[in-house]
Formats: structure tokens, C-alpha cells, sequence
């Protein structure tokens, strides 16, 4: 397979979620370009328009027109999120801390409605929040604003998620909070709300959110989402000949340990045209074609490519030796159990795999794989498969390509443009 030209991968999601969310809650006009026009962020733009906030139709550029933090008004449907754990922790945070009568029943499909909620729920509650949760812990969710108090907070799990949703909680009640992870999940909330106007500090792994203070809105452009660009580099490091460009890319150091792997791998990466954008990091980055061998993955790499394991996976299987990854349980309740579904797919394809309690064993090897990817519906696990398919030899079929909407719609378009004959 040879690969060429140069790409622009869509928005980060994150980034995208939290400018409609810190756009919302600020006072003033906000204007955005480049976000992710994809099922999630179409999960939080519906969440916040039923909480009464004028989210246009997303485009390439348009406005949002903050309410302020004590703005959202009690929802008259449920709050649908879709597949999106992060419209749901973030907003859950949100809506914990809206004064009476707000009530919200959060809701959303079969993946997420099975998604660990405790983890948002138990920091809430130390606060003084009411939140119910089903006996399976997961959706539907129902929260009702109350009066919340300061709280110092030490998280099990290192999640951007919950330490946004606690600061957010915090955010809009006006009180102070303190977030520790044991280990340092990705920043985009503490930098998206210092460059709003709050007052943030950062040590360690702990962050502490001094409230009460207004946001200030404030213009976005958002980068290329890391977590794309992942694909594609993949792509390029799979490749027999040729390189790969990905422009304008978000290169914010909690976000880049794929490619600090792929590096380590033995593969040709580069990066130019380093520049400050909006508090991030940008590059373009160049992967050029070539041989890998294998690596080890422990807990304190898992939260900077926490969503890029199931792509290293499927890269491992091309690689010389034995990869071992550890330290990487939470993989177990994102979109669908992700050690289960990749191992037990690329088994299915004839590849060497073996599940560990918190990570894989992968064996690599030249024998072309072939057969039929179950995807759960995650769209990351179609979109890491659908790259190991393009590699030379392998005949690998998706069974539900269009998931990939949920984060990267035009995925397989943009695959079938760098991979030439
Ligand atoms: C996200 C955080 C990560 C990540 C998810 C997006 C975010 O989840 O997997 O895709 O935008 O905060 P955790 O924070 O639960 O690890």
C-alpha cells in the first residue's frame, strides 16, 4: 500500500464540546470555527438548546450566545447525549449546580446508557447534589440542582471527565474545588476556562478551581482532534511507501502519547510549523513509511492515547515482536469494553492477541489478516480496523462503518484519498 497527500483532520472533539458548553455559560457572544460537526457535538448542541441556549446549526463558522452561569432553564424533554460520555459527565456537573426548579433526566443509547455513572455521581454528591442513578449505575440519570458547597476531590481514575465535571459543578456554583487524579488526564477545560477568566491553578495532579468568578466569552477556532490524526498516522506507518501530512493538528502534550509510541515503534514522524493557537499547541505532523517494531504500554502513558489503543493495537499486529500493554482498565467501559472487542476481533481476523485483565498481549507478525470486524458500534474500533484493512495483504470487512460518525464522519473518504495505488 502507498500512501500520499496531505490531510486536514476535523475538530477535537473535546475541544469542540467545551467551547458550545463554556460558550453557553459565559456572558457574551462567543464565535466559532472548525468545530466537529459529528454525532457527539450534535449531543451536546442538543443538550444545551433544551436547556434554553440558542445553539445554531453547527457550520463552519457561526455564534453562541452565552446565558451567563446561572442562565440554563429546567428542561422540558429529556436531555438526549447520544453516545457522548462527555456531553453527559460535563453537563451532569453543569446541571447538578443550577439553582431550583432545574431537573434534568439524562438519557442516551445502549452503549452509554451502560457507562459507569458513580464516577460523576459520588463527587456531586459530596457537594451537596442529588443525583439518581439505576441499580447498573449507568443512564438514565436524573439530577436536580441544588445548592452546592466547596469540595476537595481525589479521583480513582485519571478522567477528564470527572475532574470537568467537578470543576464545572464548582464553576457554576461559585465555590471552590479541588480535583487529584493519579495521573494527569487531558487539560482542554483548565486551559479553555483560564483564557475565559477563571481562576485555575495547576500542580501535579491536582487542580484547583478558586470560584466564583464570570466567564468571559471568547472566540474559537478548533484544531485538528489528535485523536484523528492517530488514524492516519497509523496509516502512514503501515504504509509499504510514500508519507502522509496532517495539517494544523492540536500537539497539547496530554494528548500525544500515540505518536510518542509510534516513535518508539521505529517509525518516521515529524513535526513543523509548531505554533501557540488559543492557548494549544499546533503542528503539521509527516509520517513517512516504514518498519515497526513492538512496544510496551504502562498506566502513566494510558491517559495521553487513552483512546488511540485500540489503532496501536491493531498496528502491533504489524509489528516486529511482542507488544504488551498495561495499566489501561478504563478502556473496559469506554464506548463499548474495548480490550474485549479488539482482542476478540483481531482473533477473529488470525492475529496473535491475548486479553489481560487491564491491557493485551499482541504478537506480531506478516500473515495477512482477513475476515469481518464487530464493532459494538464504536466508532474508534471501526476506524482502527478499517486502517488495519488498508494495509497491504489483509481483507478486513467493518460491520457498521457509518459509526464513525460519532466522531470523524468523513473517515472513510478521507482513508480512501491517501491510500493510492
Ligand atoms: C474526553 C475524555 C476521555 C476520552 C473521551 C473524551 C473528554 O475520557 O476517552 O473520548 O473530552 O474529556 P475519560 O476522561 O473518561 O478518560
Amino acid at each position: 500500500m502507498n500512501v500520499s497527500g496531505s490531510l486536514r483532520v476535523p475538530g477535537d472533539k473535546s475541544i469542540s464540546h467545551r467551547t458550545l458548553i463554556f460558550g453557553a455559560l459565559s456572558q457574551g457572544v462567543s464565535r466559532v470555527s472548525d468545530i466537529l460537526p459529528s454525532a457527539d457535538v450534535h449531543s451536546t448542541a442538543g443538550v444545551l438548546r433544551s436547556l434554553g441556549v440558542a445553539i445554531p446549526e453547527l457550520s463552519k463558522d457561526f455564534v453562541v450566545r452565552g446565558v451567563g452561569r446561572r442562565g440554563l432553564v429546567p428542561p422540558t424533554v429529556d436531555l438526549d447525549c447520544g453516545n457522548s460520555g462527555t456531553t453527559t459527565r460535563l453537563m451532569a456537573g453543569v446541571v447538578a449546580a443550577c439553582p431550583p426548579p432545574m431537573q434534568a433526566t439524562f438519557v442516551g443509547d445502549s452503549s452509554l446508557s451502560r457507562r459507569p455513572m458513580r464516577r460523576i455521581a459520588r463527587p456531586i454528591e459530596a457537594m451537596g447534589g442529588r443525583v439518581e442513578l439505576p441499580s447498573h449505575h449507568g443512564l438514565p440519570m436524573v439530577i436536580h440542582g441544588s445548592s452546592l458547597r466547596a469540595v476537595e476531590w481525589t479521583s480513582e481514575v485519571a478522567s477528564a471527565q470527572v475532574k470537568s465535571a467537578v470543576l464545572l459543578a464548582a464553576l457554576v456554583a461559585g465555590v471552590r474545588a479541588q480535583v487529584t487524579e493519579p495521573a494527569r488526564s487531558r487539560d482542554h477545560t483548565e486551559r479553555m476556562l483560564t483564557a475565559r477568566g477563571a481562576s485555575i491553578e495547576v500542580e501535579g495532579n491536582t487542580v484547583t478551581l478558586d470560584g466564583p468568578s464570570p466567564l468571559i466569552a471568547m472566540d474559537t477556532s478548533v484544531p485538528g482532534d489528535p485523536s484523528s490524526a492517530a488514524f492516519f498516522a497509523a496509516l502512514g506507518a503501515l504504509a509499504d511507501s510514500g508519507e502522509i501530512r496532517l495539517e494544523h493538528v492540536c500537539v497539547n502534550e496530554t494528548r500525544t502519547g500515540f505518536l510518542d509510541c509510534l516513535r518508539a515503534m521505529g517509525a518516521r514522524v515529524s513535526e513543523e510549523n509548531r505554533r501557540l493557537d488559543g492557548g494549544e499547541w499546533i503542528a503539521d505532523i509527516i509520517i513517512q513509511a516504514g518498519g515497526l517494531r513492538a512496544t510496551q504500554v504502562t498506566a502513566a502513558q494510558v491517559p495521553s492515547m487513552v483512546d488511540e489503543i485500540p489503532m496501536l493495537a491493531c498496528l502491533a499486529t504489524r509489528a516486529e515482536g511482542e507488544t504488551v500493554i498495561t495499566g489501561a482498565g478504563e478502556l473496559r467501559v469506554k464506548e463499548s469494553d474495548r480490550i474485549a472487542a479488539v482482542v476478540s476481533n483481531l482473533k477473529a481476523l488470525g492475529a496473535d492477541a491475548e486479553e489481560l485483565p487491564d491491557g493485551m498481549r499482541i504478537r506480531g507478525s506478516d500473515a495477512p489478516l482477513a475476515g469481518r470486524v464487530v464493532t459494538h458500534g464504536d466508532h474508534r474500533l471501526a476506524m482502527a480496523f478499517g486502517i488495519l484493512g488498508a494495509a497491504h495483504g489483509n481483507a478486513i470487512e467493518i460491520d457498521d462503518p457509518d459509526c464513525v460518525a460519532v466522531s470523524y464522519p468523513q473517515f472513510w473518504a478521507d482513508l480512501s484519498r491517501s491510500v493510492t495505488p
